[in-house]
């Protein structure tokens, strides 16, 4: 992928620095690195081009192809008769249609590999800490020393919350999901900042940004005191990111909490996963509803909510309850036999781009056991390795490519952490704000784009006529 200096203007500039600074920079940094991609990411000649012959006129077209793909308005010049509004394309579900252009996150679902940026989620996750990692996502470049230290600085400066917002979420029921407190939280936001409004504001949009990184930790730890009846724990802006977030969770009564380095660690690796994965169910949502230009609050509100699915960040909690109802190993072959036979899925596994290894599960996988020689074992170990290993095995499940993905072993590393279960998909929609902001951004820089709305097959009722109450049968 050729990674000029088109991409370094494309990308946000962070807080305190000018535009021109920044695409120097990044220009110059850019000349450094190539990574090679297929023709899909690098471009095709613009002659490439489809011919159809539409077999109800005899007509031929010429459509053009770029990047593989033709552009589905082309299509609407096929015409039956004068009067056919014109060729679509029908794809429920998004299965084959690629709804933008984007520079932040590259999948190649049949090898398992995952970029963001260009950057190999295994260095970034050996090498990178979240806060950086998600630095790269929304501005393109890896920060520089000084950069690096100014944007933690900036974020920790915005993870207060303010006290009604406290109050609001005290108003929960006690037993709330605290994903449903998380994603409604963040929503009300929107009032506490009208001025998030200002989304063309380019300046503004970096400013909710932040504010939204920085505070969604202090949202997610609030909605579980809440949920387990403790009093709310202040930030202490002297910890790192995840750190802090272990404060505002697990802290008693001790005058300063101090986070285990190796679960700390953890957590943060777990968040350089989660960060961004293309265009996903909730990243479409978001990008859906920022399209028709609402704040950022609102639209990340929606993103949260897409994300809460037990297909999608759901998957996680999911995954523990389907271990817990397993029970043991010796209750595997009869679960697997049901999974066949249509009666549940096997959560944690199947994957709509990867066709392979998830490489994030891969990482997950060898992050539990540093987690688990701090904590114990987690009992729900044995099971899932057995499952991952008739599964690996099993015809079903090898002829459909099914594969654990992300969520497989991150709920162990969660439940043995100390979380309880129904934090898992908070856990997840933290890190994934990077993303979902980074792509939403984009969205709105990106002119070939408008209103998100799809067309339909309508196949209901022709016109028909009113009929009044007393004559209907
Ligand atoms: N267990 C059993 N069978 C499965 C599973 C599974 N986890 N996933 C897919 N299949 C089967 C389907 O039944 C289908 O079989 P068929 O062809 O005989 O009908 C085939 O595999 C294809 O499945 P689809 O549902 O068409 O695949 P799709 O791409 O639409 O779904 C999804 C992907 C939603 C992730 C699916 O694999 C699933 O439900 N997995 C379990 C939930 C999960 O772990 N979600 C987290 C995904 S990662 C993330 O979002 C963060």
């Amino acid at each position: 992928m050729a990674r000029g200096s088109q991409q370094a203007q494309q990308a946000m500039t962070p807080m305190n620095e000018t535009t021109s600074e920044r695409t120097m920079q990044m220009s110059a940094a850019s000349s450094g690195t190539a990574t090679s991609l297929p023709d899909r990411t690098a471009g095709t000649p613009a002659t490439e081009s489809l011919t159809i012959i539409d077999n109800r006129t005899g007509k031929q077209y010429d459509v053009p192809i770029s990047q593989g793909t033709v552009r589905a308005t082309d299509l609407r010049q096929i015409k039956a008769s004068a009067d056919d509004f014109g060729l679509m394309t029908y794809d429920p579900a998004f299965q084959n249609t690629a709804a933008c252009r984007s520079r932040i996150s590259y999948i190649d679902g049949d090898k398992g590999v995952l970029l963001y940026r260009g950057y190999p989620i295994e260095q970034l996750a050996e090498q990178s800490t979240f806060l950086e990692t998600a630095y790269l996502i929304l501005f393109g470049e890896l920060p520089t020393a000084v950069e690096l230290e100014s944007w933690t600085r900036d974020i920790t400066l915005h993870t207060m919350l303010h006290e009604n917002i406290k109050k609001l979420m005290e108003g929960f029921q006690y037993d709330a999901h605290p994903m449903g407190v998380f994603l409604s939280t963040v929503g009300a936001l929107s009032t506490t900042y009208p001025d998030a409004k200002r989304i063309q504001d380019e300046e503004n949009r970096r400013l909710q940004i932040l504010r939204l990184i920085a505070k969604v930790p202090s949202i997610a730890a609030y909605a579980y005191r809440h949920s387990i009846g403790r009093p709310y724990i202040y930030p202490d802006n002297s910890l790192s990111f995840t750190g802090n977030f272990l404060n505002m969770l697990f802290r008693m009564t001790e005058v300063q909490y101090r986070p285990h380095p190796i679960l700390e660690r953890a957590l943060d690796v777990l968040f350089i996963l989660h960060a961004d994965h293309e265009q996903n169910c909730s990243t479409s949502v978001m990008r859906g509803i920022g399209s028709a230009h609402g704040d950022p609050y609102s639209s990340l509100a929606g993103a949260a909510a897409a994300l809460y699915g037990p297909l999608h960040g759901g998957a996680n909690e999911a995954v523990l309850h389907m271990l817990k109802e397993i029970g043991s190993v010796k209750n595997i072959p009869d679960f697997i036999t049901r999974v066949k036979k249509g009666e549940g899925r096997l959560m944690g596994f199947g994957h709509r781009v990867y066709k392979s290894y998830d490489p994030r599960a891969r990482i997950i996988k060898q992050t539990a056991d540093l987690v688990f020689s701090v904590t114990g074992r987690n009992p729900f170990l044995d099971i899932a390795l057995e499952l991952e290993r008739i599964a690996l095995e099993d015809e079903y499940f090898v002829s459909r490519k099914l594969y654990p993905n992300v969520d497989f072993y991150s709920g162990l590393i969660y439940q043995a952490m100390g979380f309880k279960v129904d934090m898992f998909p908070v856990l997840f929609a933290i890190p994934r704000t990077a993303g979902w902001l980074a792509q939403w951004d984009e969205m709105l820089r990106d002119p070939d784009q408008k209103i998100a709305r799809p067309r339909q097959i309508y196949v209901g009722e022709a016109r028909r006529d009113y009929v009044p109450r007393e004559k209907r049968r």
